[in-house]
């Protein structure tokens, strides 16, 4: 990599020489050896890294068995360990006074809460307690509702400690998603608040529990931690208040030992049909995913001060909010807010507070700061202690990518675009930090035994060399990679497997450019991300349908400046309704059945959708309507050409 273009920015010089250490990697050269053998010798790498990043209990016997073909992957395999023990303990026996979560909570006039590795281990054995008398056993699956705070990463925490699998629904999600997902999982015990705050406004985190529960007749536990105070109804027996119940339970319970091939959690995610699918994570290999990259690409060293703003409903606040900064022992920020309360400054204010070294974020939220903040609003905050700047969830076009560099990092700071996804559990391609060069707008390059492929949509044949733009793939196994759909392996292999044999199947487009950069150019499928959130077409079609005034429907996402794509919504109604009293009921339609973030952005009430002479709705029409182009291609193949028109029309007055 001699001739790197134009576009390049090098690691700043001082960069090196105000690092409050050493470096985890002296340079690209480091990168590329390491990276060299991960792919040649994926066996020797990860084991080497198995048993320097994570404590086992029980050595495993083999690195590896299975295939990408057969999707019958397994790591580490006889080896025995405990997650939250590898989270917690080793920390809390070595450094007992270390902070282990800092907790920033929304209203900054309420002041921040250090947890200390000692006390977390106390809490955490407590809370374990707690769900093993109400019958919690290994292999149960536990329903996680809660706000940001450092209680939701004890929950998490508790579940792994009992070799419980947590399942954490991100609070944003509506009464009827929730219970989807309570009653797909079987769990008998929820874990909320009575409430939460997020940019100065109650969440109800309780209420949407009751509401959930009264479909899931197995919830037999509602553990409840109070965060507000708010009166809350409660259901005696069932209800429990977190506080009292932990009282009762010994300040250590010892870890369960679990195979490295145990689940350890159940994520939600959005596929591109159907209902959400649950992605199981396996114990050994995706917590050392979560510790390879947080060292690697994130250089976490144990005196770090590492703020993820992700929420822990998602897969970032799993592995870079709990496990990546926990199992390499530093210092997590627990951020319950938003990005704009009190002020639009909030992000820079915490990063000085906590004298934060790492801020990961996502590019819908710089977008929105950008355009509110100049540099003077800067000038008295002080956050030169920031050392590596993570973006992830979307694309980062270049001038966002700049300003976040400039903005935030004063050009000290380096910036790592991070691609990955829900099923790989750790970063997929990005920057390490401090030796890759960087290319604004670019996840620049695979992580460490990530064997990527560009592969050829319509041939199906994988397309060698630079320069080559096509589906992204991978072709050999990694340790956190996700082993099955709950309930519906066969989903599994047919989304990821199936698609190329001997590949795993992104689902995104990607460019490889001469240097060997990915550049991620979005989903293939019909998998939108509206503000870092995945949401599916499909799905939210499914929700609209459902109202009885809806003849037909289309969900397209269209480009937003703000949220990266917004959902549109296309309908034709039956003949009594009146549209725009349905659009109104459609909108929280979509809010009641999956979540306010799911929402349709706007609604159009046309007389008929394009549709085919055999019915089917064509989207990529619609598509180009909503985004004003104006080349349909051809239209012939339309049942009714001239419904393109009125489209058009309501298109230009809405
Ligand atoms: C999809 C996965 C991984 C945590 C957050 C989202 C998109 C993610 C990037 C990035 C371009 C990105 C992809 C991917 N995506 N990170 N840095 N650059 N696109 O997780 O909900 O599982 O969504 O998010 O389209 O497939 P997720």
């Amino acid at each position: 990599m001699t001739d790197m273009s134009a576009d390049t920015i090098s690691v700043p010089a001082q960069w090196r020489a105000q690092h409050p250490t050493t470096p985890h990697l002296t340079g690209l050269l480091d990168y590329h050896t390491l990276y060299k053998e991960s792919i040649h010798f994926p066996s020797t790498f990860w084991a080497k890294q198995a048993r320097e990043l994570l404590s086992f209990t029980q050595d495993f016997h083999t690195t590896s068995i299975g295939s990408l073909e057969n999707g019958d992957n397994a790591w580490f395999v006889g080896g025995g360990l405990n997650a939250c023990f590898n989270c917690v303990d080793r920390h809390a026996i070595q450094d007992p006074h270390r902070a282990a979560l800092i907790y920033e909570p929304d209203d900054p006039a309420d002041g921040s809460r250090i947890i200390t590795y000692g006390e977390l281990l106390r809490h955490v054995s407590r809370l374990a307690g707690v769900l093993r008398g109400r019958g919690v056993k290994k292999g149960d699956i536990v329903t996680i509702y809660m706000p940001m705070i450092p209680e939701a990463v004890m929950a998490v925490l508790a579940c792994a400690r009992i070799g419980a699998v947590h399942s954490v629904v991100f609070a944003g999600f509506s009464a009827e998603a929730l219970g989807d997902r309570i009653q797909d999982a079987n769990s008998a015990v929820v874990i909320t608040t009575d409430e939460g705050r997020r940019g100065g406004r109650t969440i109800s985190t309780k209420r949407v529990v009751d509401e959930a529960a009264r479909e899931c007749p197995q919830v037999t536990t509602v553990l409840v931690y109070k965060r507000t105070g708010a009166d809350i109804p409660w259901m005696a027996g069932r209800d429990l208040w977190w506080d009292e119940e932990m009282k009762q339970y010994p300040a250590y319970t010892p870890p369960e030992v679990m195979d490295s091939e145990d689940y350890l959690f159940l994520l939600y995610t959005s596929g591109s049909t159907g209902k959400p699918k649950g992605v199981f994570h396996s114990t050994a290999g995706y917590l050392l995913g979560a510790a390879v990259t947080g060292k690697y690409v994130f250089d976490i060293h144990p005196q770090d001060r590492f703020f993820c703003s992700g929420d822990i409903g998602w897969i970032t606040g799993h592995t870079y909010v709990v496990y990546a900064p926990l199992a390499l022992g530093c210092t997590s920020i627990i951020f319950e807010g938003t990005p704009t309360y009190p002020s639009h400054t909030r992000f820079w204010e915490i990063v000085q507070k906590h004298a934060c070294t790492h801020f990961y974020g996502a590019p819908t939220a710089f977008r929105l700061l950008k355009r509110s903040i100049a540099k003077e609003n800067l000038q008295n905050i002080d956050t030169s202690q920031l050392r590596v700047l993570g973006s992830v969830g979307e694309p980062i076009a270049p001038e966002v990518w700049k300003w976040y560099y400039d903005f935030m990092g004063n050009e000290n700071a380096v910036v790592t675009d991070t691609y990955w996804q829900t099923e790989t559990g750790s970063h997929i391609i990005a920057a390490c930090a401090g030796v890759t060069p960087m290319k604004p707008g670019s996840a620049t390059l695979p992580c460490l035994g990530i064997d990527l492929a560009i592969i050829d949509p319509v041939t199906g044949e994988e397309l060698k060399g630079n320069q080559v733009e096509g589906v992204l793939a991978i072709k050999q196994p990694w340790p956190s990679m996700a082993r099955t759909i709950r309930g519906n392996h066969d989903r599994y292999m047919d989304s990821y497997f199936n698609v190329y044999k001997g590949y795993y199947f992104t689902g995104d487009a990607a460019f490889r450019d001469q240097d060997g950069y990915y550049w991620i150019r979005g989903r293939v499928d019909d998998v939108v991300n509206v503000s870092g959130h995945r949401l599916s077409t499909s799905e939210i079609e499914g929700a609209i349908i459902e109202h009885p005034g809806v003849a037909e429907a289309a969900i397209i996402g269209v480009p937003d400046e703000l949220t990266g794509q917004a959902i549109n919504a296309i309908v034709s109604l039956k003949n009594d309704q009146t549209p725009e009293t349905t659009a109104k009921e459609l909108v929280i339609k979509v809010r009641t059945t999956i979540g306010p973030f799911a929402a349709p952005k706007k609604v159009l009430v046309v007389r008929d959708l394009p549709k085919t002479r055999s019915g089917k709705i064509v989207r990529r029409i619609l598509r180009k309507a909503l985004t004003g182009e104006n080349e349909f291609g051809d239209t012939s193949t339309l049942a009714d050409p001239s419904v393109l028109d009125e489209i058009l029309e309501a298109v230009a007055s809405s």
